[in-house]
């Protein structure tokens, strides 16, 4: 039996890219196992996201290799790159990386991943022989509910993509060319989907994709511009599927990460403050404030459409977290930029904020541009927002003391409110026997830097010390 190992690495797009492969390799009858050293062969699941990606991705290819030359049972092993970097690099990796890979496949041979492991083992390659690329063009693949998966991801929370691909233009961003037009599942392919996942215990469902306001509007007969505010007058949209999902019998959060402010619309924002399941925690990345930035980033947004938008949801779902992302050292980014940014943060309060340095990515009409900012100064900017929002979010933090909450066990002592999304917000730290993957009630008594401390609802207030024991 052939035993192959996979390294993920990047956003949990790629994750979900991971499991189609794993659920692939199982139903092909071979094992997946978690240690390398073992492995017939390994698969190197990449990012190209920023250059930080990407060395990442060449770093654990470049280890695999030097291993793998170490002992002699591993002298056989074959090693594949896939994912983003590979789809989007092969051409070029295919010379630099003779030595190192045995093949590279794309976004798009998720799903054929055996048969290609069979035909590495069947042709020996001549020593002067490229590596084969099984890449077909742009990327057009979407999994479906039945496509065979096996999910990495604890038993209690999933990622499910409901759309892959993305037709907006930023000028700072490769996705697009990476991951190919946006193209929806169907309403009934993701139901179908999320009701097994129900079924078989899971808590917390991520709606995950490019960009998940866009869901259905590639559907339409009338072709929506990227402006395009989510309507389901016009045709299916995220809302006709977060209503969808919401009736699923069961109890469990609703999760949307990954949202486009240019098509928020006022029906979005009633339809999740009507869903009780749909979780009050939007992830909404912005990029920046002023319009001028705005323009050159070319987010399809303005800085009053934007203060308007936040203004309208918190107004209409109450108690709502929000999470962004910023960008700072873009292209001609003036020091009057990062004041309005500051000044916006300070008046919007985020109860989640990221901030990333500007990457000047190859292939990006960004990486072009004239007026390109110095790390030095990159750097300066970046500390900048982050310390405002260091304050701000112990603020926030504050505010939750004193509070009950519903929260979700996420392992012995640890759990994850409604405003925390997996991996990337904080945590509750609550000395709790309830089950990992169950819900609980507790009552916030404290709190440090972005994480909360609890206690069950009923007991005396913890120390940092009583709750860290519990981990
Ligand atoms: Fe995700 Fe990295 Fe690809 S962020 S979409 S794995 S480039």
């Amino acid at each position: 039996m052939i035993k192959v190992s996979l390294i993920s690495l990047g956003c949990a797009k790629n994750l979900v890219d991971s499991e189609i492969m794993v659920g692939h390799l199982h139903q092909a009858g071979m094992a997946v196992i978690p240690e390398a050293e073992n492995a017939d062969v390994v698969i190197v699941n990449t990012c190209s996201f920023i250059d930080s990606s990407k060395e990442e991705s060449i770093g654990h290819i470049l280890d695999v290799h030097r291993e793998r030359g170490m002992t002699k049972r591993r002298k056989h092993q074959k090693l594949i790159v896939a994912g983003c970097m590979s789809q989007r690099f092969s051409k070029d990796l295919k010379s630099e990386l003779h030595d190192e890979v045995d093949a590279f496949i794309g976004l798009d041979q998720v799903t054929k991943v055996a048969p290609i492991i069979n035909e590495i083992f069947a042709k020996d390659r001549g020593k002067d022989e490229a590596p084969p690329v099984f890449i077909e063009g742009r990327s057009t693949y979407i999994p479906d509910y039945n496509t065979p998966r096996f999910r990495l991801t604890p038993k209690h929370f999933a990622y499910v993509k409901i759309a892959e691909g993305c037709n907006h233009p930023c000028t700072f961003c490769i996705i697009p060319q990476i991951r190919g037009r946006h193209r929806s599942r169907t309403v009934e392919s993701v139901v179908a989907e999320a009701r097994q996942l129900v079924k078989e215990g899971v808590k917390e469902l991520n709606l995950i994709s490019q960009d998940t306001t866009f869901f259905g509007m590639d559907t339409w007969d009338e072709r929506p511009s990227p402006r395009t505010p989510v309507d389901s007058s016009r045709g299916t949209a995220l809302t006709t599927l977060l209503r969808e999902l919401n009736a699923i019998e069961g109890d469990f959060w609703i999760r949307l990460l990954y949202t486009h402010p240019a098509h928020w619309s006022d029906e979005l924002i009633r339809t999740i403050a009507e869903c009780p399941k749909v979780a009050r925690y939007i992830d909404i990345p912005l990029q920046h404030i002023s319009d001028h930035m705005l323009g050159l980033m070319q987010r399809e947004t303005s800085s009053a459409y934007i203060r308007d938008l936040i203004r309208r949801i918190r107004a209409g779902i109450p108690g709502i977290t929000v999470r962004t992302t910023f960008i700072v050292g873009f292209p001609g980014e003036t020091e009057a930029d990062v004041d309005e940014l500051c000044a916006f943060i300070k008046e919007a309060k985020f109860e989640r904020l990221g901030v990333f340095r500007y990457s000047q990515e190859e292939g990006t009409r960004a990486a072009k541009m004239a007026e390109q900012l110095s790390p030095k100064l990159k750097e300066a900017r970046w500390h900048r927002v982050m310390k405002l929002q260091r304050e701000i979010a112990a603020e926030v933090s504050g505010r939750a003391v004193g509070k009950k909450l519903r929260v979700l066990v996420e392992e012995p002592g640890v759990a994850r409110a409604e405003g925390d999304a997996p991996d990337i917000d904080g945590r509750v730290y609550v000395p709790i026997t309830v089950p990992v993957g169950a819900f609980a009630e507790v009552k916030i008594t404290g709190c440090e830097d972005y994480d909360l401390l609890a206690l069950p609802v009923g007991q005396a207030p913890a120390t940092r010390k009583v709750a860290k024991q519990a981990q």
